[in-house]
């Protein structure tokens, strides 16, 4: 398994070589095409799971069968760690968006580390303030928001974490189809192309497939606020 990116993730930098080596043995290797799930929400869980390579979906379905997108997550992060801290089930679905390898690790074992490595809690404190600031955010745009906002305060974000230089822009290989990017922010499908258009009228983008070339990130950017 390429363990490198993990080796560069913020939970493990601060590992000595020794620890981290013990760790990684306990890796076990799940691979995953688009669309197949790690888990659903509800299911009991005793794993959490680090992005090896690939993008994992985490959504939430209402009882009328409507399905919200809580984040899409990139190689370095983890997922699957709620229950750790406080056991109960999943609370979101796992869905890889494209092809996916991620590295499982039991609590129990992660607990150990924790146990001999003070910092690694740290470090997952961390990303849990990150996550409920993101949360906050997110809830707050719901309310402050209108879609064409929220669609521009998405695809930013998309691009902070998934963007590569292209020759006209950046590139954003988000793997989304329209249904799922519309899940993202809150708003139906129809209501997320006429915004998407818009911003592809005033070129400010350009769409392709899974994807889109932010042509004029500032213009993006007033908007989102
Ligand atoms: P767990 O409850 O074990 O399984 C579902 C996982 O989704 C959960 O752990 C978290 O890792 C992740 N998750 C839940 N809510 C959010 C959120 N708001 N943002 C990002 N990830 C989340």
């Amino acid at each position: 398994m390429d363990i490198e990116v993990l080796r560069r993730a913020p939970l493990f930098a601060t590992l000595g070589d020794e620890v981290f080596a013990a760790l990684t043995d306990e890796l076990t290797e799940v691979d995953l095409s688009r669309g197949a799930s790690v888990f659903r929400e509800g299911d009991q869980g005793d794993q959490l799971y680090f992005i090896v390579s690939g993008k994992i979906k985490l959504g939430r379905t209402a009882p009328d069968g409507r399905e919200n997108l809580l984040a899409v997550l990139g190689p370095g992060e983890l997922f699957g760690e709620m229950a750790l801290f406080d056991p109960s089930p999943r609370n979101a679905t796992a869905t890889a968006v494209s092809e996916t390898r991620l590295a499982g690790l039991r609590h129990e074992n992660l607990r150990k580390v924790i146990q001999s490595n003070p910092e690694v809690s740290a470090q997952l404190l961390q990303a849990l303030a990150r996550r409920l600031r993101r949360t906050n955010e997110s809830l707050a745009d719901l309310v402050f928001s209108d879609v064409p906002g929220r669609v521009a305060k998405a695809l930013l974000d998309l691009a902070d974490r998934f963007g590569r230089p292209a020759t006209d822009g950046i590139l954003v290989a988000h793997e989304l189809t329209q249904e799922e990017l519309a899940q993202l922010v809150g708003a139906s499908r129809e209501t997320v192309n006429k915004a998407l258009a818009e911003f592809v009228q005033r070129g400010w983008l350009r769409l392709e497939a899974r994807a889109v070339v932010i042509l004029d990130i500032q213009r993006l950017r007033q908007r989102s606020r």
